[in-house]
């Protein structure tokens, strides 16, 4: 049985993952700070698709919680999801740049170092995937939630790069807006978003899947965001910056 570690597994985007994958038959490795949680989740996919689930109880704003991850990853595994953000509270100048610093330790070095630890093994067996997820916002200047996942977007593809031909593939995800938790957390305010940019979670998810399988560089769910980024790579930096906040809320996305 193959398996994949997800971390964010309890929620949004990462429980869809979960759910996905034990359907296809794959062993879990459920990563999340909330450990009744974890516990909860892990049965229900162990009642509901007979795989084995794991869960690993890790805080990856700490570096005790990524050397966790790390060490796990280590151990080998098919598939890792690097799933687990959070939004951004306010805008820089008022926010608090602990949660700031904690955001780039969640989505960078987090996202860093357990890809690492996971390429060993994987480049050693000559077959393995790595899904790191960004956001539609890696494209447009939002924070340092965008900074961020433009980070996420620019090493996932270097580490792709550098490992093409090895059996091994690193995919970074972009989705735009998805009804998770992830806006209700970060008190975003999403009654102006659009319909038709809310993504729905189990075809993103198949999507991903299917584009990893594919070999994609940069996985980008939905026309209306592919319009949206192929737009910002022509528009000046000013108007796409002025685009991307109409279709934003609140805060980055
Ligand atoms: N929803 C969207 O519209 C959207 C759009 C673009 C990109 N994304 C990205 O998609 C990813 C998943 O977001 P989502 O919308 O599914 O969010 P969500 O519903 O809020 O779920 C977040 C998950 O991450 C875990 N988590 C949060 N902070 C963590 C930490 N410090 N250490 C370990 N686990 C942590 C949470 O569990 P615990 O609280 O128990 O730790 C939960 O399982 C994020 O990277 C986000 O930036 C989301």
């Amino acid at each position: 049985m193959p398996t994949a570690l997800v971390t964010g597994a309890t929620a949004g985007i990462g429980a869809e993952f979960t759910r996905h994958l034990a359907g296809d038959g794959c062993d879990l490795v459920l990563v999340a700070r909330d450990e009744e949680r974890l516990a909860r989740t892990a049965a229900a996919l162990r009642t509901d698709h007979g795989v084995a689930v794991e869960v690993l109880v890790a805080d990856l704003a700490t570096d005790d919680g990524i050397a966790a991850v790390e060490r796990r990853v280590a151990q080998g595994v098919d598939l890792v999801v690097n799933n687990a953000g959070f939004g951004q509270r306010g805008d820089f100048l008022t926010s608090d740049v602990a949660e700031e610093l904690a955001m780039l330790k969640v989505h960078c070095e987090a996202v860093l170092r357990i890809t690492r630890a996971a390429l060993g093994p994987m480049l050693e067996r000559g077959s393995g995937g790595v899904i790191n997820v960004a956001s539609v916002a890696a494209f447009f200047s939002r924070g340092t939630y965008s900074a961020s996942k433009g980070w996420v977007v620019t090493f996932s593809d270097s580490v792709r790069q550098q490992i093409n031909g090895s059996g091994v593939h690193v995919m970074a995800l972009c989705p735009g807006w998805v009804r998770t938790e992830f806006h209700q957390r970060s008190g975003m305010d999403t009654a102006g978003i659009p319909g038709f940019l809310w993504l729905d979670a189990t075809r993103l998810v198949t999507g991903a899947l299917r584009d990893l399988r594919r070999g994609v560089a940069v996985s980008v769910p939905g026309l209306p965001y592919r319009i949206l980024i192929g737009l910002g790579r022509v528009l000046p930096r000013r108007a796409t910056t002025r685009l991307a906040a109409r279709a934003g809320s609140r805060h980055a996305h």
